[in-house]
């Protein structure tokens, strides 16, 4: 299979303005919604090709993969199942915490072909602990699909198959993504202010 480790990152410049409302508390737009679309078209196609024979199961993580989801799985033209797992890192700041099941599968995954999806892989603490949960069900093969890549805070030792966009060490917001569960509705993938964190 083709890998795509090589994900770009995001585009520099211009970089669109952050809307009046949200100046206070986002510093930036890292990835605006034209760039996650673009993007998520060539994902969707490469996942498509790979898949085109398979039993895909499409299995994200609740809550943070929202949007990602529904405009990757409306790009891709393959018969498809989905079920959310639910796992929580019970955080109230930037720090991660201790992981929480929120939500168990429902579908019988054994013998298909599995494509666990999530918003970020940051220290790679969440997807390592799905990606055990989801092998312990005998999937007949397992992929992880992320938006984002933060590699500078990797603990452990995690790659993702798909990989949307690599993005520095921020902590960034939107776009599914939140802080404090805030943020998930805003349309484009933005920096928080550090001071909201500090
Ligand atoms: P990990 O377990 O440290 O890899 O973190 C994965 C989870 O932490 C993701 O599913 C996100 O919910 C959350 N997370 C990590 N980095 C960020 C960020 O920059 N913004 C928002 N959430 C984040
Ligand atoms: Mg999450």
């Amino acid at each position: 299979m083709k890998k795509t480790n090589s994900s770009p990152s995001p585009p520099r410049q211009p970089s669109p303005r952050v809307p009046a409302r949200w100046k206070s508390e986002i510093a930036s737009v890292l990835i605006s919604q034209g760039q996650l679309q673009r993007r998520i078209k060539i994902l969707a196609r490469q996942i498509e090709r790979d898949y085109a024979k398979g039993d895909l199961v499409i299995v994200p993580l609740l809550t943070g993969t929202v949007m990602f989801l529904a405009d990757l799985i409306r790009c891709l033209n393959l018969p498809l199942r989905l079920d959310f797992m639910g796992v929580s890192s019970y955080r109230q700041d930037t720090r991660s915490g201790r992981l929480v099941i929120t939500k168990e599968l429902r579908l019988d995954v054994r013998g298909r072909d599995v494509l666990l999806v999530d918003d970020i892989l940051d220290t790679g603490r969440t997807l390592t602990w799905a990606r055990e949960k989801l092998l312990q069900m005998n999937p007949r093969s397992l992929k992880i699909c992320v938006l984002l890549d933060k590699p500078a805070r990797r603990q452990m030792k995690m790659n993702a198959d798909y990989v949307g966009f690599t993005i520095p060490d921020f902590f960034v917001a939107g776009y599914g993504l939140d802080f404090a569960e805030r943020y998930r509705n805003l349309p484009f993938v933005g920096v928080l202010q550090p001071e909201l964190y500090r």
